[in-house]
C-alpha cells in the first residue's frame, strides 16, 4: 500500500517545493501580462451587504450554469459572503473606472458605503447588481475550498442579465483600458 501511496504524495510534495521556489512578484509581473475583464462582485443578506472588484472569475459549465470567482480571504466581503451564501457578478462597462476603484477599497469607502458609486438593483437573491453592466450574474454558493490566500467559491448561476452593446473594462499591464467593439 505505501507504494501505491508514495507516487502521488511524492508529487504533491515536489509541487508546493517547487510553487515556493517561483518569486511571488515574479508570478504577479507574469500574471499583470494577462488582460482581464473588470468585476465587481456584491453579496446581500443577514451579514449585511457589500462588495469587492475582481478579476478573478471564470466560468465553470453551462450544465448547469456554474462560475468560480477567487476572493481574498482577508477582504471584508469575503466574511459577508461566507454568511450571506450568495453573490452577484457585474461586468463592468467601459468608462466604469470609478466604480472599479471604489470597490477595490481605494475610495476609503466600506460595506454598503461603496454602492454610492453606480446605479444598483436586484435579481433574485438580493445581492446588487449594477445597471448598465455588460452582463450580471446572480448565484448561490454551492462549494468553497480554501486555497493558500483566497477562497475559491463556486456558485450556482440563478439568474442572468444581459447588458447593452459597448465597450468593456479591461484591467492589463496593472491599468485599466477600454476595448470597443
Ligand atoms: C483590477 C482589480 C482586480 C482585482 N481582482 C481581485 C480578485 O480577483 N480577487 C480578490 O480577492 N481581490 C481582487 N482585487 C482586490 C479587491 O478589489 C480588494 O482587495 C477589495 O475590494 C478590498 O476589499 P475590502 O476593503 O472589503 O477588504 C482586485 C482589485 C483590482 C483593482
Amino acid at each position: 500500500v505505501a507504494v501505491f501511496m508514495a507516487g502521488p504524495v511524492g508529487a504533491e510534495d515536489r509541487a508546493a517545493g517547487e510553487a515556493q521556489a517561483v518569486d511571488r512578484q515574479a508570478f504577479r509581473d507574469a500574471m499583470s501580462r494577462v488582460g482581464s475583464a473588470v468585476h465587481v462582485l456584491t453579496t446581500d443578506g443577514r451579514a449585511g451587504r457589500g462588495g469587492a472588484t475582481m478579476t478573478a472569475v471564470a466560468s465553470v459549465s453551462d450544465q448547469p450554469p456554474t462560475v468560480l470567482v477567487c476572493l481574498n480571504r482577508g477582504s471584508s466581503t469575503n466574511r459577508l459572503v461566507h454568511e450571506n451564501r450568495v453573490f452577484a457578478v457585474s461586468t463592468l462597462p467601459a468608462g466604469a473606472e470609478e466604480i472599479a476603484e471604489t470597490f477595490a477599497g481605494r475610495r476609503g469607502l466600506s460595506g454598503a458605503e461603496r454602492f454610492v458609486a453606480g446605479h444598483w438593483d436586484r435579481l433574485v437573491t438580493g445581492a446588487p447588481v449594477l445597471a448598465g453592466a455588460r452582463m450580471a450574474l446572480d448565484c448561490r454558493v454551492v462549494d468553497m475550498m480554501e486555497v493558500a490566500t483566497h477562497t475559491v467559491l463556486i456558485g450556482a448561476v440563478i439568474a442572468v442579465r444581459v447588458g447593452g452593446a459597448g465597450g468593456s473594462l479591461i484591467y492589463l499591464d496593472r491599468h485599466y483600458h477600454t476595448l470597443d467593439p
